[in-house]
């Protein structure tokens, strides 16, 4: 039996990932929940139903409300960003799931690893930000990083054929999203709606804006260099639409192993949680024949900037990659309310990494402070493309 901290019980990965405790009522049950504080019913029918020691809201003041719809005896409500890192830390667990969205996941994640708990990362923004950080730590304390990403799932699968060294590169697929054919011209006048259908996957907003910008591929090459210790040269991306193929290894011999499955995050969630061991999951089975074809392009990085972007900003190191996470987040959210375009989103990441991206982020103090320094400056800079 192992007790499993969720970070982002409500959303999407969160969700799914509570989904599954109940149905393996013998393998799992809950310790803590955490999110932000925005979906209060879900969260009280949540905590009745998987009954955990303590539950974190990110927002304070949504902590009386959460109170008034439970009943009693209730968890231990913890509240604000000092209350989900007592909960990571402190709450007993064999896994913390980081599942919180954005750079929110930082504090509390590292938490768990400082605590020795196996974190199972669905939250990649956190490794961009502090890659370094995170990956040392995890070492310090014994601490393994499983991942949830379907494609780092799939990566950590293959690299079961070989031995380390025989690793030549990393595939990363990416469905290209739903603008894959779009000239650039009409990329410009994409609207919310959308950029929110994604031809194969449902997920939160924030990433499904990303997977439509390939800024979600982006972040997934630095999380692939952080998590397989991968120079960025051998990590690649190829377009795969149908995504069955969630990412592939090419070993020295010219082999390359690939992992398929229908897209449904309950495959690499499971795998996180049920690792070294493999659970019947009640997903889909794939058909291959009724796939039929599986096709592969090269991404384009001229209609999608936002892939090199990241390349660049992950190769260059120091605060590039916490700049281009805090622009990415303010940009996306921009969008998302109509303050920008959909083009801008690589625009305003250009432009903050041009101003801040020299600095440096060697400790956890520096790396919030460029944070937060870059939201700040991309704020100012949404308002004043609304003014011009
Ligand atoms: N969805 C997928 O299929 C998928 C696949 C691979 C990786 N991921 C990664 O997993 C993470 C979660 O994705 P998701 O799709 O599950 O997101 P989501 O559906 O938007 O859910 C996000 C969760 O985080 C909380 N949250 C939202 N905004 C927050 C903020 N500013 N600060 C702190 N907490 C916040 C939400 O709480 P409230 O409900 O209270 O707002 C919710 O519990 C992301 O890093 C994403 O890139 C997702």
């Amino acid at each position: 039996m192992k007790t499993v901290t969720v970070l982002g019980a409500t959303g999407s990965v969160g969700r799914r990932t509570l989904e599954l405790i109940a149905q393996f009522p013998e393998e799992f049950r809950v310790g803590g929940l955490a999110a932000r504080g925005s979906n209060l019913r879900a969260l009280a029918e949540q905590i009745r139903v998987h009954r955990p020691e303590a539950v974190a809201l990110l927002d304070p003041s949504a902590v009386d409300a959460l109170a008034r719809e439970l009943a009693t005896p209730r968890p231990e409500l913890l509240a604000g960003p000092d209350g989900l890192v007592t909960l990571a830390a402190s709450v007993k667990a064999d896994i913390v799931l980081s599942a919180l969205v954005g750079g929110a996941g930082l504090l509390p994640t590292l938490a768990a690893i400082r605590a020795g708990r196996t974190v199972a990362l669905a939250n990649k923004e956190t490794l961009v930000m502090a890659g370094a950080l995170m990956t040392t730590a995890a070492r310090e304390h014994g601490v393994a990083l499983l991942p949830v990403d379907s494609e780092h799932s799939a990566i950590f699968q293959c690299l079961a054929g070989g031995r380390p060294s025989e690793v030549k590169r990393l595939i990363l697929t990416a469905s290209g999203g739903p603008f894959a054919k779009l000239s650039p011209e009409a990329l410009e006048r994409v609207t919310v709606e959308q950029a929110l259908q994604h031809p194969t996957w449902r997920m939160g907003t924030k990433i499904t804006i990303d997977s439509a910008t390939l800024m979600n591929k982006g972040l997934e090459i630095i999380e692939g260099h952080w998590l397989f210790g991968m120079p960025f040269e051998r990590v690649d991306v190829v377009v795969h639409p149908q995504s069955i193929v969630h990412s592939m290894v090419e070993f020295v011999d010219g082999s390359v192993l690939a992992q398929l499955g229908v897209p449904d995050m309950g495959i690499p969630i499971l795998y996180a949680l049920s690792f070294p061991y493999r659970l019947p999951c009640a997903a889909p089975t794939l058909d291959v024949v009724k796939v039929g074809a599986l096709t592969f392009d090269a991404p384009d990085p001229v209609r999608f900037p936002c892939l090199r972007l990241a390349r660049e900003a992950g190769m260059a190191g120091g605060a590039a990659p916490v700049v281009l996470n805090a622009a990415n987040e303010i940009a996306v959210a921009a969008f998302l309310k109509g303050r920008c375009r959909f083009m801008d989103i690589p625009r305003l990441i250009a432009d903050a990494l041009d101003a801040h991206g020299a600095a440096t982020a060697d400790d956890l103090a520096a790396c919030l402070a460029v944070d937060a320094e870059v939201r700040r400056w991309t704020e100012a800079a949404v308002a004043r493309r609304l003014q011009s």
